[in-house]
């Protein structure tokens, strides 16, 4: 007996600058998709195939293949499984994009197999996805591709509690053509600074408490001013040349605040879409780029996202 499933989620920004592995925004663009056939066999096998044509790096270091043979051998099926990803989410720029092909492959198990699992379960088997992509256990992107709006994830125990986000918050996205290491994720870890003072460690409390506060009241300011980081960003900014002028170049232009997506190198404007252009924020960063000789690509969402079950048979 064969099934198949088609499950989507969502693109996130991780971090919202002082927020760093806490706080995250699902998008409500792009999303990637995964198609998750199930046959009956006398052994549990996993095969990954991407719809786009990408080189795999092997199904371990793979985020979905990761996911679908963690579920496997948790709940000992025996089954062969053909997982087809296909990819919107850019790779490698900091937008999820391992986190919602693991999100979409948890999901996607979780209904073929009838497995009962709570959104904490999800989040625990979808990490092993961000592990093998990676090397580390975040919570943040896979929590805003499961569940989307703003949510903010706490560890231990594992569980996450989110805002809505005020109506117009606008979301622009703009990503700088820039040759960054193998395993960025990774390599972005490894820049952060291992202690914090005290000083940072307040003015960072002070933001995200702003961030949460401005989520509870609906208020898109409040939200941009708490976006401020003293301790991920500074350490960051090395791999974006021009990171300070580009957001500068936003904030100019009316940008409530602006702070690095994920483990970059794009970078996201908090936008109040009621009041500011997006589009104006958009090329103002973008030319920013341009004129230091750096080309860049952009694109305006909202905040939302969140997985989603698209066919099944
Ligand atoms: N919180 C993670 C990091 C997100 O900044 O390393 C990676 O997308």
């Amino acid at each position: 007996m064969m099934k198949r499933i088609v499950v989507e989620a969502s693109a996130s920004s991780a971090n919202l600058g002082s927020g760093f592995d806490v706080f995250v925004i699902g998008l409500n663009d792009p999303r990637d998709s995964i198609e998750l056939l199930a046959l009956e066999s006398q052994e549990s096998e996993v095969n990954l195939n991407y719809k786009n044509g990408y080189v795999i790096p092997g199904i371990d270091a793979t985020a979905a293949g990761a996911v679908a043979k963690a579920v496997t051998n948790q709940f000992n099926l025996k089954y062969k499984i053909i997982v087809t990803i296909n990819n919107r989410i850019p790779i490698g720029v900091g937008l999820g994009s391992s986190a919602a092909s693991s999100v979409a492959t948890a999901v996607a198990m979780n209904r073929i197999f009838d497995l009962g699992l709570s959104d904490e379960m999800l989040l625990s088997v979808a990490v092993e996805g961000e592990y093998a992509a990676s090397g580390a256990r975040h919570y943040d992107n896979i929590a805003g591709s499961l569940q989307g709006g703003f949510r903010i994830v706490h560890q231990r125990p594992l569980n996450t509690v989110g805002f809505p986000p005020p109506l117009g918050m606008t979301i622009v996205v703009v990503t700088p053509e820039i040759k960054l290491p193998n395993r960025k994720t990774e390599y972005a870890r490894s820049l952060l600074p291992k202690q914090v003072n005290l000083d940072k460690m307040t003015k960072n409390i002070s933001s995200a408490t702003r961030v949460v506060a401005g989520f509870a009241k609906g208020d898109i300011a409040m939200i941009g001013s708490g976006l401020e980081d003293s301790v991920v960003e500074p350490a960051r900014k090395v791999m974006i040349p021009w990171f300070d002028q580009v957001r500068d170049s936003a904030l100019q232009v009316g940008a409530a605040g602006v702070f690095i997506s994920g483990a970059g190198p794009s970078i996201a404007a908090v936008v109040d879409g009621l009041k500011i252009d997006p589009g104006r924020v958009q090329s103002a960063m973008a030319k920013c780029f341009a004129d230091h000789g750096i080309s860049a690509k952009g694109f305006i969402t909202t905040v939302g996202g969140g997985a989603r079950i698209v066919e099944e048979q």
